[in-house]
């Protein structure tokens, strides 16, 4: 008695708090996957009706049982969706316990749901479906975002701003065209989606545990079924690679990465210093202390997103490298960094369409803005080049000259005197003034892709036909 006494007393210790009662404690909290992959209900139900529906086809099952499991999976689906249904630990996963009410409703017939499959192909199928819809909810965000751009650069193609290089006031630019880039950049995201819709759209269901099955199944009827294009044609692939989710991870970071450049321009800009925009009062935040303020939250959680979805992609890199064919339990670990990087991709997506749309642009702030810092330098040194015929590297440094006696005099490039230019370089006339203004400067860029806003407005126009 003292030593069953004792016996206790020591497994209390060596497992300690909320294991007490040892290592099926343990074992249930770290093998089970229901508290995240419940998430998977509406998909694992699906696949389940599809791969029933075709074993009735091919006469592995009686069509009797497969009317009982398909009406008995649809209770089961409304029970989840209603909130009635009990989620039980101990049966793991959402495969599982998705069974085991269904052999409650239906009895024997459940048990043969399984035939001719294996958790194993059940979880790829359903986290792959999962992943498919989110690529295609993805898809669709990220063209309200293009849209949000679009409208604005329309607005704003003749905006002047300064463009930057390292942040210093480079040559000016026009609002429509640094719009335009993000266009540009999330457009690249959003086909990075669509390929990846592309190479994930196959059928992992029949591939079982990983050798494929002696069952005449037909693997073509549960891919149309279940909307892919064909069904994997490897089960040993089929069952051990994550790279759907990887490549998700992947598109998600960068795609986060550019919505961070974003969210940081947006905090710079909104800063009394720059006032080049004013953010709506809904995507911003007042201090409690300084009543002035007005504080770019969201952006800032925009940009802290990145770090949350960066380290979902290295935390499913990590867990995947190394792992030897066919399945092996790490795989588990994928969901929640997929899930976690999906709500925070959304987030941000949609934090940042508001932002783009409700933000006040300050047109006269951007215009000073542009015109200071000598932005039309290049301008007059182009100028030099096209109609003094000067090489580009004298043009240069002329124009250095000319920038260095405006810092002096404290004015800019156009309020030198003509007098003054002719004193550095004879072969300068008076229509050098021409070009010494900001919306000259603008107009005058209009290479393939440049700043000028006839280019800028047909590529709007490029864009409206494809988003
Ligand atoms: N919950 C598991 C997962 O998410 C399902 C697959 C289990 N397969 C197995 N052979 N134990 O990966």
């Amino acid at each position: 008695m003292a030593d069953a006494k004792s016996e206790t007393q020591s497994s209390n210790q060596m497992w300690g708090g909320r294991f007490a009662s040892g290592p099926d404690a343990i074992m249930e909290e770290i093998n089970a996957s229901i508290g995240f992959d419940k998430k998977l209900y509406a998909q694992d139900i699906r696949g389940s009706i599809a791969h029933a529906t075709m074993l009735a086809h091919q006469g592995i099952i009686s069509a009797e049982d497969k009317d009982k499991i398909v009406a008995g999976l649809e209770t089961v689906l409304k029970e989840i969706e209603s909130g009635t249904f009990e989620f039980s630990r101990k049966l793991e996963d959402i495969h599982m316990n998705v069974e085991a009410r269904l052999a409650t409703l239906i009895g024997p017939a459940a048990g043969r749901l399984h035939t001719a499959r294996s958790r194993n192909d059940q979880v790829a199928l359903d986290f792959r479906l999962w992943v498919k819809e989110e690529l295609q909810k993805t898809e669709k965000m990220l063209s309200a975002l293009i849209a949000a751009f679009l409208d604005r650069a329309e607005e704003h193609a003749d905006t002047v701003m300064p463009g930057f290089t390292h942040l210093q006031t480079a040559q000016p630019v026009t609002f429509g065209h640094h719009c335009m880039a993000y266009v540009e950049m999330f457009g690249r995201d959003r086909q990075r989606v669509r390929h990846a819709i592309e190479h994930m759209d196959e059928s992992p269901i029949g591939a079982a545990a990983l050798a494929g099955t002696g069952f005449p199944i037909d693997r073509h009827m549960t891919a149309k079924a279940l909307g892919f294009r064909e069904p994997t044609r490897n089960s040993i692939d089929t069952v051990s690679d994550r790279d759907f989710a990887l490549e998700f991870l992947s598109i998600a970071a960068i795609a986060a990465t550019h919505l961070s450049r974003l969210a940081e321009e947006i905090v710079i800009w909104s800063t009394p210093q720059f006032g080049f925009i004013r953010l709506s009062d809904a995507f911003s935040t007042g201090s409690s202390i300084m009543p002035q303020k007005k504080n770019p939250d969201a952006a800032e959680l925009v940009r802290a997103k990145t770090g949350r979805i960066n380290g979902s992609l290295v935390a499913l890199l990590t867990v995947m490298k190394g792992l030897p064919l066919a399945y092996s339990k790490d795989m588990q670990e994928d969901k929640e960094q997929v899930f976690d990087a999906a709500e925070s991709l959304e987030l941000a997506i949609a934090a940042m369409t508001g932002m783009v749309r409700d933000m006040t642009v300050r047109t006269d702030r951007m215009k000073a803005a542009a015109g200071s810092g000598y932005s039309t330098a290049t301008d007059l040194a182009d100028w030099l080049v096209r109609e003094a015929g000067l090489p580009f590297r004298d043009a240069h440094h002329v124009t250095g000259r000319a920038v260095a006696l405006a810092e002096q005099k404290g004015c800019e490039l156009a309020e030198l005197p003509l007098a003054d230019l002719q004193a550095i370089n004879p072969a300068i006339t008076d229509k050098v003034y021409d070009v010494l203004t900001v919306e000259a400067s603008v107009a005058s860029r209009t290479s393939f892709g440049g700043t000028a806003p006839s280019n800028v407005r047909q590529q709007i126009v490029w864009w409206r036909s494809r988003n």
